[in-house]
Formats: C-alpha cells, structure tokens, sequence
C-alpha cells in the first residue's frame, strides 16, 4: 500500500489518526505510529505551550515513527507559539483547521514539515493549495467533531477534492473499517483518516462510559450542533446535547451557545462518561463500530479487510468474454 502520502509521511499504512480534542495525547499517537499508521497529538484543547512540548516528549519516548501534531488555528491564543514548539522540536507533520491556514502555512514554508490542511468542499481545497498545502484532508459531513457547512458527504466530497488539487488527498469522515479504505482509495484518495474508530480503541483514554455508548450507538443517534452559529460540529446525542440543541431552536446567542459547550462540558463525558452534564463529539461512523480493540489489532484488521475488498472486486470488476 504505497500513496504520495505514505511516502511523504513516511509511513507503512495510508492511515492517520485525527486529531481528537483532549484525546489524542502521547499514548494514543505512538500506539497509532507503531501500528504502521501516522499518530496526531492534539495541540489546542492542551492548556499550554509547555504540555504541548511535554506530550511530544512523551510521543517520542514511546515511539520512533514519524507522528503529527493538529492546531485547530483560531481555538487558542498561544497557536503562534505552539507552531514554534512544533518548528523546534521538528515535527515531521502538521494538520491545520479551524480557521484561515494562511498564516501557519507561510510560517511553515521554509522549514522541513508537511502540512496538511482540513478542508470540506473543493473550493476549500484548492485554496489551501495555492496556499502551499503539502496534501488535504478532506472530511466528509458523516464526520465526528466540526464538520463543512455544505452537508457534503465523503461519497461525493472526495472526488470532487481530488478532480479539484494536483496535490494529494486524504479521506475523512464516517471511514472506521478495510471497506472503508478500499473505497476511499477507490474514490481517489491516498489515504484515510478515522477519528471516532479510533476513541473504542484500548489506548484511547476516553471513559469506559464514553466508548460503551459509541460501541452501541447507531449513525442515527448522533446530532449536528452549532449549526445556528455557521461552525456545525457533529456529536453523540444525550441529554446535555438535547438541551442545547433546544436552545439552538430558541434562537440563543453565540455566546450562550459557547457558555453551553466549554470544554469543561466535553471532559464531562471525556474524563467521567457523564452525558447529563457534557457532550462528546463522534461521527455516523458509530453504526460500524463493533469492538474495542487495541490500535495494533485494529490497523492490521483495517488492512487485511480493505485487502478482501480487493481480492473481491478483482472478481466482480473482471471483464468476462461471452
Ligand atoms: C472526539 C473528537 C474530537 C475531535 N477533535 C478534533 C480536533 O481537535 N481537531 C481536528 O482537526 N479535528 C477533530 N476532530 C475531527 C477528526 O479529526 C476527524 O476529522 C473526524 O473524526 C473524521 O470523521 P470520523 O469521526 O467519522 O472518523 C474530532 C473528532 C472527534 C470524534
């Protein structure tokens, strides 16, 4: 399995971990590195500087594979000094959301890194291209977390980015098995990235409570918020995502939507399972996921499935003489 972004990330399967807001840390990176994939560790939902460095550390003590670090750009104050962090400890790549990458990327341009930016529409895509984006990622609406505010799905969205940018793509958004891959790859992609699969892992710190309710979950009981205020963001639904999702309906203010959504309230469902008082954001991509598993188990079951899917359409795409 050789992609332009296995080879210019340097890693054996055309796999990244997403960046996973309070979740991605050093232990899940390096599990996610280790299994051959390309492991994230999450800068903005840190608390400061030195914890971003920490985690690094931390990553490079638990593995020696290249690993990546996601800045979602306008979601803390000190970005611009968490961009030095990653230039000085040479992070051999970068994925960037959130906001205008326009800045992070010229800042980035002289210096060894690959950058990767999220986008969710063609046009983004291309944007980001002519900005100096070494590959997109292109996320899908099915997606946990902030999803595009078209409601494109990965189907159509993926070639549509890759028919739009010379540069490589990365697929993301309701991919979570090896049928998953196989058809990204299909659509024209060269590499997939999962978030929610990879919260039902061992190594991911989320509470048990949070990866029962994933694990039992259907795409259906998962909700769109914030989409009142234009950043809509895809979570699993409970009794805290309902009442803000009725103060959506009653018209509430940005900022009473972000009094509703700090991230003390996800560590509520992150750090202690709790969804009366807390939400945690996840994608359709639930409805497929059917065990915890460790990352290593999890990475080669992704490939050996994709795999079949080949072996598969070998047959059924074969031309038969009549
Ligand atoms: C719990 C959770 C937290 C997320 N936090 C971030 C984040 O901090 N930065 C980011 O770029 N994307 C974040 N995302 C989006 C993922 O990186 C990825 O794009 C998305 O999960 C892909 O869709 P999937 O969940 O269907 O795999 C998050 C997703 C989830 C599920």
């Amino acid at each position: 399995m050789e992609t332009r972004i296995t080879r210019m990330l340097h890693i054996h399967y055309p796999i990244l971990q997403g960046g996973l807001a309070y979740l991605a840390l050093a232990e899940l990176a390096a599990a996610v590195s280790n299994a051959g994939g390309l492991g994230q560790i999450t800068a903005t939902s840190l608390a400061s500087v030195d914890d971003l460095r920490r985690e690094i550390t931390r990553a490079r003590m638990l593995t020696d594979q290249p690993f990546g670090v996601n800045l979602a750009i306008s979601q803390h104050h000190e970005v611009d000094s968490m961009v030095d962090v990653v230039v000085e400890e040479a992070v051999p790549v970068v994925t960037l959301t959130g906001g205008n990458p326009a800045k992070v990327l010229e800042r980035l341009q002289s210096c060894n890194i690959k950058k990767l930016v999220m986008v969710s529409s063609a046009m983004q895509a291309k944007k980001a291209e002519t900005l100096g984006a070494d590959a997109v990622i292109a996320v899908g609406q099915e997606g946990g977390g902030h999803i595009g505010r078209d409601d494109t799905g990965t189907f159509v969205l993926i070639p549509s980015v890759v028919d739009a940018v010379k540069i490589p793509v990365v697929a993301s958004g309701g991919i979570a098995d090896g049928r998953g891959l196989a058809a990204a790859l299909a659509l024209g992609a060269e590499a997939i990235e999962m978030g929610t699969r990879f919260i039902v892992t061992k190594e991911c710190t989320a509470h048990m409570a949070y990866k029962e309710r994933l694990l039992q979950a259907r795409a259906a009981e998962t909700r769109v918020i914030k989409r009142s205020i234009g950043a809509p963001g895809r979570v699993m639904n409970g009794p805290w995502v309902e009442h803000v999702l009725q103060k959506e309906r009653e018209a509430a203010s940005e900022q009473e939507l972000y009094a509703l959504l700090q991230g003390k309230r996800n560590l509520r469902v992150i750090i202690d399972g709790d969804f009366d008082q807390g939400y945690g954001w996840a994608g359709q991509s639930v409805e497929l996921i059917h065990a915890i598993m460790t990352v290593e188990d999890l990475i080669a079951e992704v490939i050996h499935d994709a795999l079949s899917v080949q072996k598969r359409l070998q047959t059924v795409l074969a031309v038969k003489d009549k």
